[in-house]
Parts: structure tokens; C-alpha cells; sequence
């Protein structure tokens, strides 16, 4: 039983809490069990939304079951604790700034427009009520704290053996994750969470955006650009500019008068588009997206109609010192928050039928050859709201299926995951036949189901440059695999050598776009496109990118094994061997897949005075990737500003041809690069498909297990040859 105090939020030290536990347990699934709080045992489970749906029990607990989470009330909040035992490392949490390693941090789940964060900030975009928790011998455990509510995840608290969860809202229930690695864990998680959807092949090529790239033909003068200058790109971005007034799903007519014309000459040069939605509506009654939502009572709703749900009695509701109003049955006021347009009007999308409303949206919209949609500001951001959102007593009509009616201090956190989940189904609904890209800056545990993510507005920055792998990392640990920084960072402008390095890392990263700010200092930001810099920094990011664009068939590969069993994409280094305790922290490196190690030095990442991170144990040889030459790097031909990559003893990975984008060519010939084993043989897998469209789910696919030996390959291609490539 433990003894140790706790600090409350403001604090002050109490007396030891009274610990209850939950003798019984139960087994949801190979290595998954769910606790409660005994003391509201009684009290229905609402739904978890993080769950991709909700498990049922299967068993008693097997023994021994080493985890197992206390629980008391304190201060106001519900506290969850989880021993830990020394020298156990904590990741997971999410989307944080600073440190891969996490313990000794605190984190609030609280989606927060957080422009201009840095490591001490305490709530960003996202909510992962999630922990993993690696212990010394590499066996491994991860915690799901199952609120939406407001939830701090104190990994630093003067009782620092153990994981402490403070939540608002009713006790949570705590799932238990057990595995005999960190691999294991992550793969469970995602048995309950799911998987991300399989992306379409472009949308893993190089992406360059702009806050905003105006007008129209300042577009196409870009795109033209990247293909006479030769540097692989698939996606530009289109940022707010575009609408009229900040009116989602409109266009505005002087600078973009004819989008489907702008679109059509894009894909034309092999450019996909991706255009901004952001959820606040211009309160207008001229504005007919607007008009339409109010006739028809989308927009959440203003009084504090606190009815927080139809599963808790009045004596809990008191409790936790909420006042209890039954929901309206005629609708209340609409709640106006200022965003970009002036008073805006936001959609509950905690309804299926105003999901389904916005979905429709999409149709006209994407009939203009829209390839993908980006939905900002969706935490959701209100510049004039508290803590720049709407106020937690604002009142969501949510279905049942998600808790029901309740307060926005409850689904705040899930906010951004609804509307991405309508996004997701408009998109399917009016292009049927394509894979949809959707990228959100809020989200959820889970929502890695409808949407990718990037990390918000990082800065240009040295240190944010260095947060950019941990933060992937941990977003790939927390179920996100498909994640990536603003390449050069959002704000302030960047020197050339950090955007050069900023983009011979993000190259290596599962989401790779270019984006900057666009106003700085009050003078519009100076550009920031590869070539911005000069010939020497076009270089680098040219070689960078013919990386990124090489290593496609492997990447590609990479998101099919995240697809089907949660692997991150990105993993950190310890993933080569999770019992090597020297290996917890070193966050200036990451294994790309199983196979390969991308190793960015302390000098370029701008980190002179740190010590160099050990290498996994085992021989890694190091590899270059040229446009047409593949091996070993020469003496003095390394860039040194792009990281090392190093390959796998016993591995082989394999290549495409360069290529300025992915529908120029077909992925051929393949190159297989291998580092032999003792026994000289390399092992490696390679999945093909068409590259969009739901074929795969029919088995058109090929997912090839491949050797190779000496001159020798077991990887059979129907078209296009197979050379092969051997690390001496
Ligand atoms: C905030 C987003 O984080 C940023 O990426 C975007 O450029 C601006 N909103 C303007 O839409």
C-alpha cells in the first residue's frame, strides 16, 4: 500500500491519501485488463470514444497480474495511481514538447492552440491520456486513463514511483496493457485504439505549404518551379487565404475565381492539393453554410445546461461540485466565439447528424479536384474564448454513443477528433474510389483513425528542430504514426543551415511538409521554399528529398505493417533492443521501420556541448542514397549537414528510382540493399499495390518476405528488374 502524499494542483501537501483498489480486474483481450474505481463500481462505464469500439470482458484476472491501478479523490479531482519500478522509463503521453523520456514530466490533456510552445508547456493540440511504461529488464506496460475530461498525466510528482493520473469528470476506468516488450504494448494498444487507414501513396511524398501561397497563380508559379529546379514534390497546400472571408468552402473570387482550373493545371504538373477547413462558421445570415447549420440547430450551444450525463446520479454530480441542469429539449442560444472570420458559429460534432451535415459539405467542395483536406484550429481555438477556447460550460447535444448530453469540459478533448471522423467520411462519401488524406492539428487517442498530424506551430528554432524526432516518436508510441513538424519551423525565420538540417531530417519522417508562418515581426516572412536559400542549401534539400523519395517502396512498406498492427513508422532507438538501458534517452537518432537508424549528429541537430548517444548494439553499416547511385558513402561525399542512415546487419530494404513525384513513374527498377548476415543473408519484406483506391482491401496487393544471397534475390516482380546492392 503506498504511503506517499500528494501534491494537489495548486500545490499544497495533504495527508496520505486513502488508496482503493479494484480487487477484481478483468481481462479484455491478450494482455489487456480494465480496472475501475470499487467506490463507483456501481456507476454505468460511459463509452471510451479513444476505442475503436468497446471491449468486452473475457475473463477473471489471471495471476499473478503485476499493475495495478489505486484510486482516491483529492483536491477536486480523481486520481489514478500505477507503481513503477526504479529504473523504469516513461514515453508515450502524446504530443509534448522536450525529452523522448517523459519521466519527470507533467502533462495536461487539454487541446490547446499552444502558438509559440516550447518544452515547459504543459498542454499542446492534443489529448493521449496514455502512458507506456518500459521497465529495466525491457518488459513493458502501458496505462489508458479512459476520460475525456481535463486530465493531468504527472509523471513528476514527489512520488516518483509512480504514474499519477488527475482527472476532472467522473472516475475514469484504467486499462492495462502488459507485453513482453514495448513493441508488444504499442501493437495491443492498437487493438483497442485501431489503426491508421492506409494513406495514398502521395501523400507520403514531400509536401510544401505556406500561410498562404496567393493567388492562384502564384500557386501554379510554384509548382512550376519545383519541377524546373528538379526537387521531388507531390502536394502543394492551400492555407486560409483562399476563401472569401475566412468562409469555409468558399473560394475567394479575385484571387482564386476558378479553384477546379487551378486544381486541373496542378494535376496536370503531378501536384495533389490539400485546402484548409477550420471548424468556427462566420456567424453571417448572408453566409449560407452558416444559415443552413443554424436552420437545422448544428452549433454548440451556449448555456450551461449542465446535464453532464445520464449515467450519473445527482449525489456524484455533486461530488465532483457540478451543478446538474437537465439538457434543453428545444435548443439553447448558439455560442459565438471570434476566430479568423469575426464571430464564428461551431458545429457539434459530437452529433452523428451534424457529422453527416458536414460530410455533405464536402461534396461540392472536392468535386473541384480537392485531393485532401487539412482541418485547423480545431482544438477548438477562440481567440476570445477562456484559455483561447470556448468556455467548459458550453453544452453539446452529443448521441449516446459517445456518453451523451453533456458539457463541453467533457468533450472538449474529443472535439477535433469528431470533426476530423465527419471530415474523413465527406471525403469517402463524394470521392468513393481514393483513399482520403485528412490532416488535423486536435486530436485524440484513436484519432489516428481519420486523420494524420503535424506538430503544430513549432518555431524556427534549434531546439524545436531537436524536438521534432521525440515528439514523432512519442506520437508514435501513443497509436499516431503518420506525424510530422512544420520542416524549417512555423515561426521566426530560419538560418540556412537549420533549414538545410531541419529538412534532411524531416525528409526521414513519416509526414514531410514545408510550412512557415506569414507574417514576422510585422513584415511578411521571407520565403521559404528549398531553394530560398541559395544553390548550396537547394543541395542538400534536392539530396534529402531524393532519400525520402528513394526509400519509398521500404516507407510504403512501413505504412502497411503501421496499418494493419500499429508499428509506428518512426521508432525510437531502444526499439533495436529494448533490454539495453543506454539506449532510453537517445532521441537525436531513430529507427526508421525495423532496418534502418537515422543518426543525426549533435553538430548539425546545433547541440555542440551534448555527448554523442550510443549506437545499438550489433554491426550497422553505414548507406547513402544518390539519384542513381546506392552503397556505401565515400570519404568526403557525405552531406554534412543530412543524418547518417545505417542499415540493419541481416536486413535488406528496398528502393525506387528517384522520381520528382510519385505518379511519375512506376517504382521500378527495385533496388535491394542488403546488409548480410554472418551467414550472408539478408531478409526483408516489400509490399506493392496500386498506390490509392480500396483494391488492397480485395487482395490486390503483393506483400513479398524476400531474401537475398550473394547476386541472389527470392523477390519475384511481374515488370521491372531487381538489382541488388550489398554493404560490405
Ligand atoms: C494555425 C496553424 O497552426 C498554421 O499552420 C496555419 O498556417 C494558420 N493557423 C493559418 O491558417
Amino acid at each position: 500500500m503506498p504511503r506517499a502524499t500528494l501534491q494537489s494542483r495548486n500545490g499544497a501537501m495533504s495527508l496520505p491519501p486513502r488508496w482503493r483498489y479494484d480487487h477484481r480486474g478483468l481481462l479484455f483481450g491478450d494482455g489487456i485488463a480494465r480496472f475501475r474505481d470499487p467506490a463507483w463500481a456501481s456507476a454505468p462505464l460511459p463509452p471510451f470514444p479513444g476505442f475503436v469500439e468497446q471491449p468486452t470482458p473475457q475473463s477473471p484476472l489471471p495471476t499473478p497480474w503485476t499493475v495495478r491501478p489505486a484510486f482516491t479523490d483529492h483536491g477536486g479531482e480523481r486520481i489514478v495511481r500505477v507503481e513503477i519500478a526504479p529504473g523504469t522509463s516513461l514515453y508515450g503521453t502524446g504530443e509534448q514538447a522536450g525529452a523522448l523520456i517523459r519521466n519527470g514530466t507533467r502533462k495536461v490533456c487539454w487541446n490547446t492552440d499552444a502558438f509559440g510552445y516550447h518544452d515547459k508547456t504543459r498542454s499542446l493540440y492534443q489529448s493521449h491520456p496514455w502512458v507506456l511504461a518500459v521497465r529495466p529488464d525491457g518488459t513493458a506496460f502501458g496505462v489508458i486513463c479512459e476520460t475525456t475530461w481535463r486530465c493531468e498525466l504527472d509523471l513528476a510528482s514527489s512520488d516518483t514511483r509512480a504514474i499519477l493520473f488527475r482527472c476532472d469528470g467522473p472516475s475514469p476506468a484504467v486499462t492495462v496493457i502488459e507485453g513482453a516488450s514495448p513493441q508488444e504494448v504499442v501493437q495491443r494498444l492498437s487493438v483497442l485504439t485501431g489503426t491508421m487507414p492506409m494513406p495514398p501513396l502521395w501523400a507520403l511524398g514531400y509536401q510544401q505549404c505556406r500561410w498562404s501561397y496567393e493567388p492562384a497563380d502564384r500557386v501554379r508559379g510554384l509548382a512550376r518551379e519545383f519541377r524546373e529546379r528538379r526537387i521531388p514534390c507531390d502536394v502543394i497546400w492551400l492555407d486560409i487565404d483562399y476563401m472569401e472571408r475566412f468562409r469555409c468552402f468558399t473560394f475567394d473570387p479575385d484571387k482564386f475565381p476558378d479553384p477546379a482550373g487551378l486544381n486541373t493545371d496542378l494535376h496536370a504538373m503531378g501536384f495533389r492539393t490539400v485546402w484548409m477547413i477550420d471548424p468556427g462558421l462566420a456567424a453571417d445570415p448572408e453566409y449560407a453554410v452558416y444559415k443552413e447549420g443554424k436552420a437545422s440547430g448544428r452549433f454548440v450551444r451556449a448555456k450551461s445546461h449542465e446535464r453532464v450525463s445520464s449515467t450519473i446520479s445527482d449525489e456524484m454530480a455533486a461530488n465532483w461540485g457540478l451543478k446538474w441542469v437537465e439538457a434543453p429539449r428545444d435548443g439553447g442560444d448558439e455560442y459565438y466565439g471570434r476566430v479568423w472570420p469575426g464571430a464564428c458559429a461551431f458545429p457539434d460534432f459530437t452529433k452523428k447528424s451534424t457529422r453527416q451535415w458536414w460530410a455533405g459539405l464536402y461534396r461540392n467542395y472536392v468535386a473541384t479536384g480537392i485531393d485532401g483536406v487539412w482541418n485547423d484550429m480545431n482544438e477548438p481555438a477562440v481567440f476570445d474564448g477562456p484559455h483561447k477556447t470556448m468556455p467548459t460550460d458550453n453544452f453539446h447535444e452529443a448521441d449516446e454513443e459517445l456518453g451523451g448530453p453533456g458539457s463541453h469540459a467533457r468533450y472538449h478533448n474529443i472535439y477535433g477528433m469528431e470533426m476530423v471522423r465527419a471530415t474523413r467520411e465527406g471525403i469517402m462519401a463524394a470521392k468513393p474510389d481514393v483513399r482520403p488524406f485528412v490532416l488535423t492539428r486536435a486530436n485524440f487517442l484513436g484519432g489516428h483513425r481519420y486523420a494524420a498530424t503535424w506538430t503544430g506551430d513549432n518555431q524556427a528554432e534549434w531546439r524545436h528542430l531537436r524536438w521534432s524526432i521525440p515528439m514523432v516518436l512519442n506520437l508514435g508510441l501513443s497509436g499516431q504514426p503518420f506525424s510530422g513538424p512544420d520542416i524549417g519551423g512555423f515561426g521566426n525565420p530560419s538560418t540556412p543551415e537549420m533549414f538545410a538540417v531541419w529538412m534532411g531530417v524531416g525528409a526521414l519522417l513519416p509526414f514531410a511538409r514545408g510550412h512557415k508562418i506569414k507574417d514576422w515581426d510585422g513584415k511578411p516572412m521571407p520565403d521559404h521554399e528549398p531553394w530560398s536559400f541559395g544553390p548550396i542549401v537547394e543541395e542538400t534539400c534536392r539530396r534529402a528529398l531524393v532519400r525520402r523519395y528513394r526509400l519509398l517502396p521500404y516507407l510504403y512498406t512501413l505504412f502497411d505493417e503501421a496499418s494493419r498492427t500499429g508499428m509506428p513508422i518512426c521508432r525510437p532507438a531502444f526499439f533495436a533492443d529494448p533490454t539495453d538501458v543506454r539506449l532510453r534517452s537517445v532521441e537525436n537518432a531513430f529507427l526508421l521501420g525495423g532496418d534502418v537508424l537515422v543518426v543525426c549528429g549533435l553538430d548539425t541537430l546545433g547541440d555542440l556541448d551534448a555527448s554523442p548517444s550510443p549506437m545499438p548494439k550489433g554491426v550497422w553499416r553505414e548507406f547513402e542514397i544518390g539519384e542513381r547511385g546506392v552503397g556505401a558513402p565515400k570519404d568526403g561525399e557525405r552531406d554534412p549537414w543530412l543524418p547518417r542512415m545505417y542499415l540493419r546487419h541481416g536486413a535488406a530494404i528496398a528502393l525506387g528510382p528517384a522520381m520528382l513525384h510519385t505518379g511519375e513513374k512506376p517504382m521500378d527498377p527495385i533496388t535491394l540493399l542488403a546488409s548480410p548476415d554472418d551467414a550472408g543473408v539478408a531478409r526483408g519484406t516489400l509490399y506493392e499495390d496500386s498506390g490509392d483506391g480500396y483494391g488492397y482491401t480485395r487482395g490486390e496487393y503483393r506483400r513479398s518476405a524476400f531474401e537475398v544471397k550473394g547476386d541472389a534475390t527470392t523477390l519475384v516482380r511481374d515488370r521491372g528488374g531487381v538489382e541488388i546492392v550489398t554493404l560490405a
